[in-house]
């Protein structure tokens, strides 16, 4: 671990990463009190200044910037932690009582005396520049609740912040969005299994542009009900808490026991947004599977509920001549899954039998069919839910969450099944484990169409689930090595850094318009890896925009993230099969090329939206022109993450050109597109050998 810690009762302690630093003190009094995050900064030079109380109102434990402020004393900002003790008291005095480093990490364990225990966990990620931080809370009295646990405070010493995040809805999750920090600013989730609304990360700049300017970023890796607290305090300085969300929670401690925070990642760059945003990525895929994410196809706009042997298997042999690695069968297959009149569901969840209607001779001859196509299959299942019309709800109907003496709500039908119960998550690991063993399945889509409620008496349910959910992802891969499995929750409702430690692939959002793809891809990009970013090709018109876009445009937009194709294949001309088949045959190509993203710069009055890809061995450029304005204007595209002194091959208005990293990076290429959802991809070969 690259930790320094200088000698003495009143450490300062410094973890380096390859371009930062992070320090912090102990006080006279046993606060642990931050010092640093930012550029490289040796322990040893670290003055630690004194601090004053401004006045009575102003007292010094407001005034100290800790790593872990609790609740009591004169503590009067968000608090990282609170407890109720046995005796009613709720007043923490956390002193800090040693330092434990080893090879993984830094631990620095507080103590109060009334039997708690709480230990900061820091380590360091050398290969994606960043930090990871969490904290274990541990009581050695019974009787011990905890009312608020954050996994980590960081500390901006400037005010005036710009904070980034996203904000939306189904259809249309990643809405960016960018607000002045004056105030206290919460980002949240109270939906227990789901999150269009915000992400679980905060991302702070001051005068930053896509490549210049300092930048703060922290993400948490949970996917339940999330807390992110940005609060500007009355000193001229900004404070960052990120944990699981206090919101209707509370959690008893077994003495002994510790309760252990999800982890939170920090990256600190003064290489503007873009820097910040490749170091997020480096870190999502850390966690990822290094497989490469097949193409695929997904029945669900083609076929909704009426999915069928014979429809799927036409599906499947068009979807192979165009070149689809991965078959997957969306909602629809199993149980008595039918639509009422209405287009209503209400029914089927649970049942994860193979509907003997839809499949007289179950799945077997559909996945022999995709097989023999030299595919690979997949299956969407909604494992958490059930509907009442079902044989499980039957069977089991105390297996839901739900409020004593009220009615229980439904969504979309379903109810949502009680994760904490041990049977339950039995039952989910079972089920789906004679699935994937009973057939050949390579891919699971995990869906969850419903936000939690009525959770009941118990508070520390809305953590227990997203805990069991893990487990039971965790095992099923376990137990099927290779298997994929892509994190779903009506859309794009279950992105975050949890997820992605469990789960392979995010689908981004039900929301396959093209267009509208470009803004909710470009937010994404913000902190997810695009590798992990399902994005699909689908009819038009669209079935939310009504628009009707090119199917150039679609495929470009769709290529920039994990390609996937959702059209109906049966139905599409013999020219656009064609066409699709050549975009699928280049986006091969170009895949081992698409390893850093960066968000590119359009000095043109026309909309030109431009991304890019670097790599080792070269680039790939991907322009958009959704509607031509003020005549057809061109504009000039600088690369980035190039070799300057590498020599790159491309073609460019049909002619092969041969030209250094540093012109392409200074100078750069005109570009002209023409029309409406005009669109381009360009590659770039580096004809020089990579110098590592
Ligand atoms: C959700 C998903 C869709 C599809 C349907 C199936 O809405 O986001 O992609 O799987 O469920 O019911």
């Amino acid at each position: 671990m690259p930790v320094e810690m200088t000698p003495g009762d009143l450490p300062v302690f410094a973890l380096h990463t390859e371009t930062t630093s992070y320090a912090f003190t102990v006080t006279a009094e046993g606060l642990v009190r931050h010092l640093h995050w930012g550029g490289p900064v040796a322990a040893a030079d670290m003055i630690v200044e004194p601090v004053w109380e401004l006045s009575t109102n102003d007292l010094i434990q407001d005034i100290v910037v800790q790593e872990y402020p609790c609740h009591g004393r004169f503590r009067y900002n968000e608090a990282a932690l609170r407890v109720r003790f046995p005796d009613g008291g709720r007043e923490l005095d956390l002193r800090y009582r040693e330092a434990i480093l080893g090879d993984e990490r830094l631990d620095v364990v507080l103590e109060d005396d009334k039997g708690l225990e709480v230990t900061l966990h820091y380590s360091v990620l050398p290969e994606v520049d960043a930090l990871v931080r969490w904290a274990t809370i541990t009581s050695r009295v019974p009787g011990v609740v905890l009312e608020s646990v954050a996994s980590a405070q960081f500390h901006v010493p400037f005010r005036d912040l710009d904070l980034r995040n996203v904000s939306g809805h189904w259809g249309a999750e990643q809405q960016e969005v960018v607000q002045r920090v004056s105030t206290k600013v919460v980002l949240e989730s109270r939906r227990g299994i789901s999150n269009h609304h915000h992400s679980p990360y905060a991302v702070l700049s001051r005068e930053a542009t896509e490549v210049a300017g300092r930048v703060w970023a922290a993400a948490l890796a949970f996917s339940g009900n999330t807390k992110v607290v940005v609060e500007q305090t009355q000193y001229g300085e900004t404070l960052l808490q990120l944990g699981v969300n206090d919101h209707d929670t509370e959690v008893a401690l077994d003495p002994g026991v510790g309760f252990e925070t999800p982890q939170v990642v920090a990256v600190y760059t003064e290489g503007g947004l873009g820097g910040m945003s490749r170091k997020m990525h480096a870190y999502g895929e850390s966690l990822m599977d290094p497989q490469v994410r097949p193409v695929l196809y997904n029945s669900w706009e083609a076929t909704n509920f009426a999915v069928t042997a014979e429809g799927q298997i036409a599906l499947a042999q068009k979807a192979a001549e165009i070149g689809t690695e991965l078959f997957v069968v969306d909602d629809g297959w199993f149980g008595r899954r039918n639509p009422d009149q209405t287009g209503g569901i209400h029914d089927g969840l649970g049942d994860w039998w193979v509907d003997p209607e839809k499949f007289p001779a179950g799945l077997s001859p559909l996945i022999e069919a995709v097989q023999e196509a030299g595919m690979r299959f997949g299956l969407w299942v909604e494992p958490e839910m059930v509907n009442p019309d079902s044989d499980l709800f039957a069977a089991h109907p105390d297996w839901i969450y739900r409020e004593p003496g009220r009615e229980v709500d439904q969504a979309r039908g379903q109810y949502v099944l009680n994760l904490n119960l041990p049977e339950v998550e039995e039952f989910i690991i079972e089920t789906l484990d004679g699935l994937l063993r009973d057939n050949d399945i390579d891919y699971v889509k995990w869906d969850a169409n419903r936000p939690m409620s009525q959770v009941g008496v118990r508070r520390d349910v809305w953590f227990g689930h997203i805990a069991a959910l893990y487990r039971i992802v965790a095992e099923i891969k376990r137990r099927h090595p290779g298997v994929l499995v892509e994190s779903c929750a009506s859309g794009g409702g279950r992105i975050d850094f949890g997820a992605l430690a469990v789960f392979d692939d995010f689908w981004t959002s039900d929301n396959t318009d093209a267009l509208d793809r470009l803004e909710i891809q470009r937010a994404y990009s913000l902190v997810y890896p695009p590798r992990a970013m399902r994005a699909w090709v689908t009819d038009v018109p669209n079935f939310l925009s009504q628009r009707s876009i090119p199917l150039s445009f679609r495929f470009h937009s769709a290529m920039m993230g994990s390609l996937g194709i959702g059209c109906d294949l049966t139905a599409m001309s013999p020219e656009d099969l064609a066409a699709s088949s050549r975009y699928i045959s280049e986006y091969k190509q170009l895949r081992p090329l698409m390893r850093d993203f960066h968000r590119l710069e359009n000095p043109s009055s026309n909309d030109y939206r431009l991304f890019q890809y670097s790599s080792p061995q070269g680039a790939v450029l991907f322009a958009f022109l959704p509607a031509s304005r003020l005549g057809h204007k061109p504009t000039t595209v600088r690369l980035r993450g190039l070799d300057p002194h590498a020599r790159y091959r491309f073609t460019h208005d049909w002619q092969q050109r041969e030209v250094s990293g540093e012109y392409l990076m200074n100078r750069g290429l005109r570009l002209w597109l023409q029309g409406d959802y005009a669109s381009s991809v360009i590659r770039f070969d580096r004809i020089t050998e990579p110098t590592g």
